[in-house]
């Protein structure tokens, strides 16, 4: 077994890192090459796996490959690197770049998967979502999920739903991050350390989540349990639905899966 990591930034950093610690591949299994090369030569002292000389030797070398750079280097694959992948599995890290973009890029590797993870993924604990171009054998399932368990949780999805994943967990820490950020804010208005209130705000958002995933109740069901009428929390609800906090969510997620269609019809 070879793979390889076409781009060694901070997400092949955390795949390579994972897939090692958990035995996945040996270091001698895994190869990578980035742009300037100077984070291809980071990764492969840190993880001590091999640094190719060029795309083109590790794409003839290896029988998996991971292409972990900017979506618009996708564009800079030659033909010549393209046929190299011939029988290879693809797998694309690559933000809005489909399954029919990357089979034209390598039209001869043996399947495709494309893959959208989240940034909680650099300290596995980030969830993915995934889509086979075509039905894998049993033994490319096995790499993809051993590959996506290094990261956290993986999910497999139709490709017309990668939209919506993105919205969902794609673009989510950043909701998550900008609402603690915003609570943090307002609490500082009414006389509490920004630095303190932003802790609080993140160990809350931890054992909340971890409680909603524990227990198995319903979101509604937790919130039921946290409110008592007319109460605090009551009142804090009651002023985020007069301002149509759910009507404003809706939107939000409305406005990035219009995005993430835009961004993935060929430009032109
Ligand atoms: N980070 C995340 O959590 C996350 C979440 C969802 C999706 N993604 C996707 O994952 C991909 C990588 O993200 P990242 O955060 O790891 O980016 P990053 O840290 O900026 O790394 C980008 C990598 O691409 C390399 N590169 C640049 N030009 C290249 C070329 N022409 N050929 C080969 N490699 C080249 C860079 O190499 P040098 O710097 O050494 O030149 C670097 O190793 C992106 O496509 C992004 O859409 C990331």
């Amino acid at each position: 077994m070879s793979i390889g990591f076409i781009g060694a930034g901070n997400l092949a950093r955390a795949i390579v890192l994972g897939i090692l610690k958990k035995g996945v591949f040996s270091s001698q299994e895994v190869s990578c090459i980035s742009g300037s090369g100077k984070t291809a030569r980071a990764l492969s002292l840190e993880a001590g796996i091999r640094l190719s000389s060029s795309r083109l030797e590790l794409l003839n070398q290896s029988n998996t490959v991971i292409l972990a750079f900017k979506p618009q280097h996708l564009d800079t694959i030659t033909e010549e690197e393209g046929n190299a992948a011939k029988g290879s599995l693809l797998i694309s890290v690559l933000a809005g770049r489909n399954l029919p973009s990357l089979r034209s890029a390598f039209p001869l590797a043996r399947n495709v998967v494309r893959v959208m993870p989240n940034t909680p993924s650099r300290i596995g604990k980030g969830v993915s979502a995934y889509c086979f171009e075509n039905p894998p054998t049993n033994d490319d399932r096995e790499i993809v999920e051993s590959m996506l368990g290094a990261l956290g949780a993986s999910y497999e999805v139709n490709e017309p739903q990668m939209h919506i994943v993105t919205a969902v967990s794609g673009c989510g820490p950043a909701v998550f991050f900008q609402f603690i950020d915003f609570v943090a804010q307002a609490a500082e208005t009414h006389g509490l350390e920004r630095s303190l209130a932003t802790q609080l705000a993140i160990e809350t958002g931890i054992g909340s989540l971890e409680l909603m995933k524990q227990s198995g109740q319903l979101p509604s069901e937790l919130v039921d349990e946290v409110v008592s009428p007319n109460g605090v929390t009551h009142a804090l609800l009651e002023s985020l639905k007069s301002a149509d906090w759910s009507e404003t969510i809706h939107k939000g997620i409305y406005k990035a899966v219009n995005r993430s269609e835009e961004l993935s019809r060929p430009a032109g």
